[in-house]
This record gives structure tokens, C-alpha cells and sequence, in this order.
């Protein structure tokens, strides 16, 4: 089997300790599903700037570049509160997301049976529930120009960010939306604030243009919905819901309050995707949506799941092993099923086990299935 070659970037606070759970998981399938996955792993965020005086440095950029998948954990930390704007470690996940061009995030918000009463809304409003948000990844208020802080008059000060889109940015990740759709339950919700952004406006139109543009999608059900409303939507009746496409800013906040949904940050993962390029090659990037959290970082506690199905996602997306990547949502289910547990989701008649014992429990349940 051709070699495919896997950057882990682990990062900070829990990023180590979760990413070591992963790096099992690909060993096991290395021996005994013969994947030949080659990985590599490199300093990111602050652990980078640590070392190198910089969050990524070019050459992890390369790499990251050249790789047919890359596997992030985490960045960021108290630790680096102080440091330059343009050193944070924030700005690395940024300059690989830009750089790679990963403009297509993938945010599934998916309820496990077995976490319903993790939820901290009633069980009957979220059983069941199956989300996929689509958020725009390279463009929007993270990047637009002009940017920065500037001395006004009277030693005032001004900050400036810069939400803009062009159409054919609002076409490529609605495509993305509606292709997924078209696999899933053929419905489209596209949020934007179209009352009040010029661009917000730009954005409900163009993927009404496009929907309209396009025989394929006749089948789905698009709606538009303003972003606000969406949000308060998500906590009244989340199972309104199937793709959910919006912008780069709007899609950090509605990814935060969906997966929150379904009980556990610690539970998400999401993929990040490129457009193919004139190799037919997709770049790509898999990260837990949940953070860094310092708070627990060196305990052990951290749940891995979240990172373990990034890395379902990745045999999925990028590395062409769709089997693999079931088998390991199905083991991880079973575990749960089993009654094991990390902290975020503990809940009492349940086994608490730390980061390293639920990487094992689901080895263990892949070897069950040798
Ligand atoms: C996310 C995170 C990032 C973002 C931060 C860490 C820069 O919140 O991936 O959702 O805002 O995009
Ligand atoms: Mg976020």
C-alpha cells in the first residue's frame, strides 16, 4: 500500500496528552490494518514559540503543506497571554488554515444516545441529534483588510477588523454545504446578517444564486435564517436542523453553542478542507473543535474522543479508508455503551476513567474486532 504521511501537531495544555491516545489508535491500524500511515510530528502554538520564537515556523508549514493529512490538537494558553499579537499562538492555526487554504470547516454536532443526559438540555430535544456545520474557514472578519489597532486623536485609540466576502467565496463553501447535503438529509440552512451587513446580504443572495444556478440541488431544502435567530433556534429545536452554512465568525460561535449541544466540547471533532488543486489534491487538517483547556492540561483527565474521531475523519476525508474510519465511530460508541467515561462527561452509575485508560478501552474494542 502506498505510504500517506500524517503531520501530528499536538500544540498545547491538553494537546499532548490527547494526541498521544491518537497516535495508538493509528499504530493499531498501522499493524493490524496494514494503513502504512507515516507519521511525523512537529511543535505548534505556543510550544512553538517556546522553542522557536515563532507559533509555526515555515519549514512545519512545509510540511504541513506536503502531508496528505494533518492532525492538530490544540494551541493556546494563559502561559502566553503577554506575548505579541502576531506571536499568539492562535496565529498559527490561522496561518495554516490560510496557507493551506482550508477554506471548508467541517463541524459535525452529533448526539451519542449514550451522553443524551450529558446534555444540559432536555433529553427529547436533543436525541438524535445529527448537525453538520459548514463554516468558512479563510475568509470573513478573521481576515479582512484593514486590520489593527491604531492612535487616534487625543490618545484615543481605534481597532478595525474587516468582515468582507466575495461572491465566488460565498459559492465555493455553499457548494461545499449543499454537495454534503446531497449525502446527508437534504437540507440547507445558510445564516448570515443580511438585515444589518452589507456583506451578510451578499451572502444570503449568492447561495440563493447558486441553489438556483443548479439542477443537482433541486432535491434540498434551502432556507436562509439570520444568525441571531439561529442561534436561539439551535437551544429551542436543534433537530430543525441538518447543514448549517455560514460565515467564518458566525460558524466559531454556532459550532461552540451546537456542540455544547450534545453534552461535551470533548466530544467534537471537525475537518478543515481545500479546494483540489491541479493534481487533484486536497489539503487538509483535522482538530477537536474543543480548545486547549490549561485548567486540566497534565492531569490526565482530558477527554480524547473528540481528537481519536478527528482521526476518523482524517481515514474518511483524505486518506481513502472509509471502512477504517466507520470501524473506529463504532468502537468508540461501544465504549461509551460500556459505561466508561472522562470528567466532562462523567455522570454517576458510570466507570471515570483518565485520558490514557479510554485510549486503551478503545483499543481494546478494536482488537475485539480483529
Ligand atoms: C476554533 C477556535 C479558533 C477560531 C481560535 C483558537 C483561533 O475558536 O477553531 O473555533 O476562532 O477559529
Ligand atoms: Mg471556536
Amino acid at each position: 500500500m502506498p505510504k500517506k504521511n500524517i503531520l501530528l501537531l499536538a500544540g498545547d495544555g491538553i494537546g499532548p496528552e490527547i494526541m498521544a491516545e491518537v497516535k495508538k489508535v493509528i499504530d493499531w491500524f498501522n499493524v493490524n490494518k496494514k494503513l502504512s500511515l507515516e507519521i511525523s510530528e512537529e511543535l505548534v502554538g505556543g510550544a512553538s514559540f517556546d522553542e522557536n520564537g515563532t507559533p509555526l515556523t515555515d519549514q512545519v508549514l512545509f510540511k504541513a503543506m506536503d502531508s496528505n493529512a494533518v492532525l492538530l490538537a490544540a494551541v493556546g494558553g494563559p502561559k502566553w497571554d503577554d506575548v505579541e499579537f502576531s506571536k499568539k499562538p492562535e496565529r498559527a492555526l490561522l496561518r495554516l488554515r490560510k496557507e493551506m487554504r482550508l477554506f471548508a470547516n467541517l463541524r459535525p454536532a452529533i448526539c451519542f444516545e449514550e451522553l443524551v443526559s450529558a446534555s444540559t438540555l432536555k433529553p427529547e430535544i436533543i436525541s438524535g441529534l445529527d448537525i453538520l456545520i459548514v463554516r468558512e474557514l479563510t475568509g470573513g472578519i478573521y481576515f479582512g483588510e484593514p486590520r489593527g489597532i491604531e492612535h487616534i486623536e487625543n490618545g484615543d485609540r481605534k481597532g478595525i477588523n474587516t468582515h468582507v466576502y466575495t461572491s465566488k467565496e460565498i459559492r465555493r463553501v455553499a457548494k461545499v454545504a449543499f454537495d454534503l447535503a446531497l449525502k446527508r438529509n437534504l437540507k440547507v440552512t445558510s445564516a448570515d446578517k443580511s438585515n444589518v451587513m452589507e456583506a451578510g446580504l451578499l451572502w444570503k443572495e449568492e447561495v440563493q444564486k447558486l441553489y438556483d444556478d443548479s439542477k443537482e440541488y433541486k432535491s434540498i431544502e434551502l432556507s436562509h435564517m439570520l444568525a441571531d435567530n439561529l442561534a436561539m433556534q439551535l437551544v429551542r429545536n436543534p433537530k430543525q436542523f441538518d447543514v448549517i452554512v455560514t460565515d467564518n465568525l458566525f460558524g466559531d460561535m454556532l459550532s461552540d453553542e451546537a456542540a455544547m449541544l450534545t453534552g461535551s466540547l470533548g466530544m467534537l471533532p471537525s475537518a478543515s478542507l481545500s479546494e483540489k488543486d491541479k493534481h487533484g489534491r486536497i489539503r487538509s487538517m483535522y482538530e477537536p473543535c474543543h480548545g486547549s483547556a490549561p485548567d486540566i492540561a497534565g492531569k490526565g483527565i482530558a477527554n480524547p474522543i473528540a481528537m481519536i474521531l478527528s482521526f476518523a475523519m482524517a481515514l474518511k476525508y483524505s486518506l481513502d479508508f472509509d471502512e477504517e474510519s466507520d470501524l473506529l465511530n463504532e468502537v468508540v460508541k461501544e465504549v461509551l455503551k460500556d459505561g466508561l467515561r472522562t470528567a466532562d462527561i462523567m455522570e454517576q452509575g458510570k466507570k471515570q476513567v483518565s485520558t490514557s485508560e479510554m485510549g486503551d478501552a478503545i483499543i481494546a474494542k478494536l482488537n475485539n474486532k480483529i
